[in-house]
């Protein structure tokens, strides 16, 4: 008999009985992975309590007896008593066993191995299992344990490799996963993430059973202190060594928070309430995210699947009035000029997606102190321009090319170095168009080959103001190029091919900084300063694309989309979908906080196929992949041109699109800027099949409305990123009139 991954081992010597070995040797002899375990520890108890419940065949006298002829020796004791051990058990090794331990701290039992077998022992692997329990003991022993927890093995240049697949595959026979460091940064990190937290609570508790009535303690500190101290009820015994044996890197990591701890003091004493709110927001905002890894591996292994699928059953009509969520530029705009401004702003609106969030945490990365986002609601305690903090890390930025070319303009401004990088889709896409500028106005900033991410950017060095022709409309360059220029000496320029979205010059003037539009030119002058505002951010037109479209297509609908965002630089969708025949009702035009807002109602339509003008192109530059879908649908041809930008989206949109079109049976064709896409018209359909978004959160939401007019069901691959520009987009199109189920797993690790 084997295990599930073919494991098998003839005899396993168990030294220690506690825990952490019963439950290893347990888990692999219930899988059928082992012949025989023998066991020994130095309570007899113990040994006989192991036998009576089959964890081991029989118990040795001593760890030398143990060991005998065995192939697979697990030390499982204290840290400190591992050295004594090794000598006891040393002279009875066969010469061929493996032997591994499951200590907390490796630098010292990688130092005791050395000392009783040699420098360069090769058949001792070490291991360290992150799981436990504040059990312990033979009758805690759990077979499933360690299945999916982590195992992290720290092997040597020496460590044989037969000795190390031995001890992985032992591992991975128990459901566990196993990772591979360094002896020095397995102690590192340890001591940060275990070994420092249980230093904290056996303190905490002490301090407060000490200087208090005890009855008192115990009677009303509920929730806080029972949580926080959960872990010193642990064994003393284990910890002591353990906090010995890591002393070094305990005590860097206990400095450091020692110092942290004193700065909220301080910010007590002074009633320095921002400093507070810094460093609680900043702490919640990552301990959320903890959670949400967490939640995610717990959701893995069941699913069996790597990624997020729409089923979307063909459906009828779509019909409401609802409110998408927020705009996205405008969201991010808010966060950045917030950050930079003198005083506290008060955003509402703001859009909960990945992709602003991102910006938000990069700001929160860089010591501003950022409350929320509550149900939309976000307050910023403005540092202004000159008072952002080098960040700790690279800035991590996700999905978002808004987030990093916008960035990226700031941050050649600072007196700091910082990197930037992002995932998958983001490090394909071109930042040269942002780079070059910035290196024009004396900016250093690196690129990888081909002028991706990730991007360096070296601070400290004095920009110039320059006048720069976008070579491409482009509302992140243009943005870039302008938020750079609140740095540069003297003034910067930015004249646009063709009118791109304005969000940024809006936005600048509402913080109260001066900027000049002239035809197609934008100037502003270094000099200045933001004044801290309220923003309220309208619905992302960009999101109700999809409703638009769907509403059009689909017979017997009726939609009013509420507060809509309608800045005459993004209602291109609106415009086209108009020209094709579009039902579209623009109602209540109001100005909110500097953008034009109104109410949308959209019914059915039959459309009709055009030439797209091209001046519409930038206008309606993220909402084509939802047009794509009207086009098929409409009587007649339609044919896009002067769109070669959509090829360097979050995918390439005019391929994603067209191979998604040809899966559903429409012949659309792609060109090197655009497409032509045949209607099949009033009678006519899309048929089922799968569809790959490439991770395109466009792509996939777009191909979601083409269900309103199919005869069967699509399958939408990769819609985890539907995430990044509209949280909440399938209870949201469901509510509305799809038919669309969640597959498999929100977002892969
Ligand atoms: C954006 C500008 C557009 C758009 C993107 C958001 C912005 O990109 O596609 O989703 O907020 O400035 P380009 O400027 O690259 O066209």
């Amino acid at each position: 008999m084997t295990t599930e991954n073919g494991f098998f081992v003839n005899r396993v010597a168990v030294i220690g009985l506690g825990l952490i070995g019963c439950s290893w040797v347990k888990g692999l002899r219930v899988r059928g992975g082992v012949g025989e375990v023998i066991g020994f520890d130095r309570n007899l108890d113990s040994m006989e309590l192991a036998c009576q419940s089959g964890i081991i065949d029989r118990y040795a006298a001593s760890p030398a007896a143990a060991v005998e002829n065995a192939d697979l020796v697990i030390v499982s004791v204290p840290i400190l008593s591992i050295r004594p051990v090794l000598e006891a058990l040393a002279p009875a090794l066969s010469v061929h066993a493996v032997i591994t331990d499951v200590g907390s701290v490796k630098g010292s039992v990688s130092a005791d191995v050395k000392a009783v077998f040699g420098e360069t022992f090769g058949r001792f692997v070490l291991g360290h299992p992150i799981a436990g329990s504040e059990r312990s003991g033979v009758a805690a022993t759990d077979e499933h344990l360690y299945c999916r927890h982590k195992v992290i093995i720290t092997p040597e240049t020496y460590t044989d490799p037969q000795a190390l697949q031995l001890v992985t595959q032992a591992w991975l026979a128990v459901g566990a996963e196993v990772e591979s460091m360094t002896v020095n940064h397995h102690d590192e990190v340890l001591a940060a993430t275990s070994h420092l937290p249980h230093l904290l609570a056996y303190s905490l508790v002490d301090t407060l059973a000490n200087s208090h009535e005890n009855k008192e303690i115990f009677n009303y500190a509920a929730g806080g202190f029972r949580d926080f101290t959960r872990i010193a009820a642990s064994s003393p015994e284990m910890w002591r060594d353990i906090f010995t044996a890591n002393r070094d890197h305990l005590l860097a990591t206990l400095d450091l928070f020692n110092k942290d701890l004193q700065q909220l003091r301080e910010a007590i004493v002074e009633n320095d309430t921002t400093t507070l709110m810094g460093v609680l927001t900043r702490a919640k905002a990552a301990r959320d995210h903890f959670s949400n890894i967490l939640a995610r591996r717990a959701f893995v292994e069941p699913m069996k699947t790597s990624s997020l699928s729409y089923l979307v059953q063909p459906a009828q009509s779509l019909s409401g009035t609802f409110r998408v969520p927020g705009d996205k530029s405008i969201s991010h705009r808010s966060i950045m000029l917030g950050s930079l401004a003198n005083g506290v702003t008060e955003v509402t609106g703001f859009l909960e997606g990945e992709d602003s969030l991102a910006t938000l945490q990069a700001f929160r990365d860089m010591g501003v102190v950022i409350e929320g986002p509550h149900r939309g609601r976000v307050t910023i305690h403005g540092v202004g321009l000159q008072g952002l903090k080098a960040p700790a890390n690279a800035l991590y930025v996700g999905n978002s090319g808004t987030s990093i070319r916008l960035l990226s303009g700031l941050l050649a401004g600072q007196q700091f170095d910082v990197e930037m990088s992002g995932d998958e889709s983001l490090s394909k896409r071109p930042m040269g168009r942002v780079a070059d500028p910035l290196r024009l106005m004396g900016a250093i900033v690196d690129t990888e080959d081909g002028g991706r991410p990730p991007l360096k950017i070296k601070g400290g060095h004095a920009l110039k103001g320059i006048h720069y022709h976008l070579p491409m409309a482009s509302a992140q360059v243009k943005s870039c190029v302008l938020l750079a220029g609140l740095y540069a000496e003297g003034q910067t320029s930015v004249t646009e091919p063709a009118p791109t979205r304005d969000h940024t010059e809006r936005m600048l003037k509402g913080f109260g900084y001066d900027v000049q539009v002239n035809g197609s030119t934008v100037t502003i002058q270094s000099g200045g300063e933001l004044t801290a505002t309220s923003i309220d951010v309208p619905a992302d037109i960009s999101s109700t694309a999809f409703y638009m479209v769907g509403a059009s297509i689909a017979s017997g609908s009726d939609i009013t989309l509420q507060h809509v965002g309608i800045n005459p630089t993004r209602i291109g969708v609106i415009n086209i979908l108009r020209a094709m025949g579009g039902n579209i009702e623009v109602m209540n035009e109001r100005e909110v906080g500097g953008e034009p807002v109104a109410d949308i109602r959209v019914r059915s339509a039959q459309l009709k196929g055009i030439h797209i003008p091209e001046d519409q192109v930038p206008l309606a530059i993220d909402e084509f992949p939802a047009i794509f879908i009207a086009a098929a649908c409409a009587e007649g041809e339609t044919v896009l041109t002067g769109a070669e930008e959509l090829r360097v989206k979050e995918s390439d949109r005019i391929q994603s699109m067209v191979d998604g079109l040809n899966v559903l049976g429409v012949a659309a064709k792609g060109t090197q800027d655009g497409a032509i896409i045949p209607g099949f018209g009033a009678n006519g359909c899309f048929g089922g099949g799968v569809i790959e978004s490439h991770g395109d959160h466009r792509i996939a939401m777009s191909f979601s409305m083409a269900s309103l007019r199919a005869e069967a069901a699509i399958i939408i691959h990769d819609c985890a990123n539907v995430a990044t520009s509209f949280p909440g987009y399938v209870e949201l199109a469901n509510n509305a009139g799809l038919q669309l189920e969640e597959q498999g797993e929100a977002r892969g690790d």
